[in-house]
């Protein structure tokens, strides 16, 4: 088979694991012909496309590498507005001419969205889930995930020394989009005091009657992780412009320190965790994840599963069809979820 590889949407730690994982098995074990293409689905429309061979050796030091070889864009689909459906035929004649027998795509809702629709116009192609914000639907776990909340446990363990020192409340702002997964996991991992979700509008009165029964205790200082996607009850989430004018969710974590301090009568600090969630070297645990997920990848190609999204589902690597992907439906926390037992089990505010 002669296969490509391309990254979309967001990076994460893990890309290169999978990447490697894809090429290994494919070149080593199936004598597969595999090439790259760079900067994601906008590399096969450039002119001319960006595709280069992938070789054993290109990947032999990757497995630890934080980011994407192949280069990555989140910004929007390329398939989208005018001209989109021109640009999505020229995709697939770009994989056609150049016989192409399966494209891996390693993405999020965004890029698996994307990759539908190539999928709909018959280009065979096998999905890999990745992102921070754990948000794919129809998979336990995403490779990235892991990581991130290793970040986010060890931020809020060295906010709480500081806080510790000089009684204060410390605020921690993770990403997550439309989903509380990294701040849930990530402040139960840390032990935060309080952990703000989109999914569970807060009120600053719970909160602080949260960090007033821990003044009674003896314990002067409080940890609150909050989502980048959370709002106050009855409120709006909170958005800054990036450098190229789109509204991107950010800036909660200022305004819950300064509506804290109101509440409490106590210092507040804020810390944005920002792309140093997004950066770094994978752990162990997603590069695993990512080998399973590349490894499995292989298997359903040469199986001819095309149309496939691998996942994992009750720690077993599966697969499902793109057909069943909504697109723009992104997984959150369900109230009912064990996790939300876990968190309110040790005393953890929720704001609700
Ligand atoms: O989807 C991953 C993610 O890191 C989100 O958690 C965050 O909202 C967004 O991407 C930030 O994107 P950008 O790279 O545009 O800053």
């Amino acid at each position: 088979m002669k296969i490509a590889i391309c990254t979309g949407g967001g990076d994460c730690p893990g890309l290169n694991s999978v990447i490697r994982a894809i090429v290994k098995h494919a070149r080593r074990n199936h004598h597969c012909d595999v090439y790259g293409v760079y900067e994601s689905f906008q590399g096969l429309l450039q002119n001319p496309p960006k595709i280069k061979p992938l070789l054993l050796e290109d990947v032999s030091e990757i497995l630890a590498r934080g980011g994407t070889i192949l280069g990555t864009h989140n910004e929007g689909n390329p398939f989208a507005g005018s001209g989109g459906q021109k640009d999505l035929i020229a995709a697939k004649k770009v994989l056609l001419a150049q016989r192409f027998d399966c494209l891996f795509v390693i993405g999020g809702e965004g890029s698996q969205g994307i990759a539908s629709l190539l999928v709909a116009e018959g280009v065979p192609i096998i999905g890999i889930p990745k992102t921070i914000d754990n948000d794919l639907p129809l998979t336990d776990q995403t490779v990235g995930f892991s990581t991130c909340i290793d970040l986010v446990a060890e931020s809020v363990m060295r906010l709480s020394s500081t806080a510790e020192s000089h009684h204060r409340i410390m605020i921690l702002e993770v990403m997550g989009r439309d989903s509380g997964y990294i701040a849930l996991h990530g402040g139960i991992a840390g032990g935060a005091h309080a952990v703000l979700i989109p999914e569970i509008p807060y009120s600053y009165e719970a909160i602080a009657g949260k960090i007033s029964e821990r003044k009674k205790m003896g314990c002067k200082y409080s940890v609150v992780v909050v989502s980048e996607g959370a709002t106050e009850y009855g409120g709006s989430p909170t958005f800054y412009t990036t450098s190229s004018g789109n509204k991107n969710l950010g800036g909660v974590g200022q305004r819950v320190a300064q509506e804290l301090f109101k509440h409490c009568s106590m210092e507040t600090r804020f810390t944005v965790l920002g792309h140093l969630q997004r950066g770094g070297s994978p752990n162990a645990s997603d590069r695993i994840l990512g080998s399973r997920f590349g490894i499995y990848a292989v298997d359903l190609a040469m199986k001819k599963a095309f149309g496939s999204i691998v996942s994992l589902q009750g720690g077993k690597i599966t697969h499902f069809p793109y057909t069943k992907l909504n697109r723009g439906e992104r997984r959150q926390i369900k109230l009912e979820d064990e996790i939300i037992k876990v968190a309110e089990g040790l005393g953890i505010c929720l704001g609700r």
